[in-house]
């Protein structure tokens, strides 16, 4: 007896980039994201903008993730989108159209939390990946949130930590600003890094208590330094950019891996996963590499493509809460402000 694919459909569309994925049985079929380019002019996200071009692209987006999957979409089983958190211009969008969809099918909508589904993108099905088991740890970095998440099962998370203040990747955007680099500058900071020395410049670490993070002393530690120098020489930024951003990125990366040694000493779990845009960060991957080979961690770092917004991460979630029948109903809403335990 052969038991029936099951095919779902996740819609992401919680900030700045419009995506559609088709997964089948937790594999990934299609994950095709459009990139809003307007935004970097502007150095940062525009709300209103970010919504208008996820009206234009929403169609052909998902269109195109159906067609590449091989399906119809008579052949799919459920719509999953994103609820929030977000911008609530952007999370309208998407959560309009799965409702239209789920409607015209005639099939299940499922509501997700973006923030979780960073987290459960780790379910994907791929060759030679093993899943975390639980309960394990993630640090979940993203250009919105820093958290360190325990995860007892695919629908409970408890935050342990989080940032009093800036996220990290504001830290790394903010950062790449003051240096004038275009938004988003943390892949800009990484790429420069990686021909820098991390140990050139040194900036002052913040004291936050426990398991907490705070990176607003940070930005202004490094602009302060950076217009000390510009006095001192003009051409300061352009004479050390790739130092610069090494020991920038360095900093950061040791502020998260000291609260993640906190973090498996209080709680005693070793299985840690990192979650979210800013896990794309080639230090923070060797780091957690080099954590498994030292200190016995055993280490979960997603792959490239599921690291920043994208919808099979989406579709995952859709079909892990479609295997319980935890269904929305129709009139669900958009929730701009919404916690990962939500
Ligand atoms: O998860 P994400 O795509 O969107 C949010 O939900 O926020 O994360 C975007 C953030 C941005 O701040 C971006 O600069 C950062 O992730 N990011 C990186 C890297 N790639 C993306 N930061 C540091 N190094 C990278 N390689
Ligand atoms: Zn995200």
């Amino acid at each position: 007896m052969t038991t029936k694919k099951i095919y779902i459909l996740g819609i992401e569309s919680s900030c700045d980039d419009t995506s559609a994925s088709v997964i089948c049985d937790g594999i990934v079929l299609s994950n095709i994201i459009a990139n809003q380019e307007i935004h970097a002019k502007y150095g940062g996200v525009v709300p209103e903008l970010a919504s208008r071009a996820h009206q234009q692209h929403i169609v052909p987006v998902v269109h195109q993730a159906i067609k590449q999957a091989g399906i119809t979409k008579e052949d799919l089983h459920a719509i999953s989108f994103t609820k929030g958190p977000g911008l609530m211009g952007s999370l309208l969008v998407g959560t309009s159209f799965a409702k239209s969809l789920a409607l015209g099918l005639d099939i299940p909508l499922i509501d997700v939390n973006h923030m979780q589904a960073h987290i459960l993108a780790h379910f994907i099905e791929e060759k030679d990946t093993d899943f975390p088991p639980f309960p394990f740890v993630c640090l979940t970095i993203s250009g919105g949130h820093t958290q360190i998440v325990k995860v007892s099962d695919h629908f409970t998370f408890e935050v342990l930590g989080e940032t009093i203040d800036d996220a990290v990747g504001e830290a790394f955007d903010k950062s790449a600003k003051i240096l004038g680099l275009p938004y988003p500058g943390g892949p800009l900071v990484d790429k420069y890094a990686q021909q820098g020395d991390p140990k050139k410049f040194s900036f002052t670490k913040p004291k936050v208590g426990d398991l907490d993070f705070s990176f607003s002393g940070l930005k202004t530690g490094i602009l302060y330094f950076i217009q000390k120098k510009l006095k001192e020489n003009p051409a300061f930024i352009e004479e050390n950019l790739f130092d610069i951003c090494a020991s920038i990125q360095h900093t950061i990366v040791e502020i998260l891996m000291e609260k993640l040694k906190n973090t498996v000493t209080q709680t005693g779990i070793k299985h840690i996963a990192i979650a979210g845009g800013v896990s794309a960060n080639s230090e923070i991957r060797k780091r957690l590499q080099l954590a498994q080979k030292h200190w016995g961690w055993t280490t979960y770092i997603p792959k490239f493509e599921y690291t920043t917004d994208n919808a099979a991460m989406i579709a995952i979630t859709g079909y892990l809460k479609y295997k319980v029948e935890k269904y929305a109903d129709i009139s669900v809403k958009a929730v701009a402000r919404l916690k990962v335990s939500e």
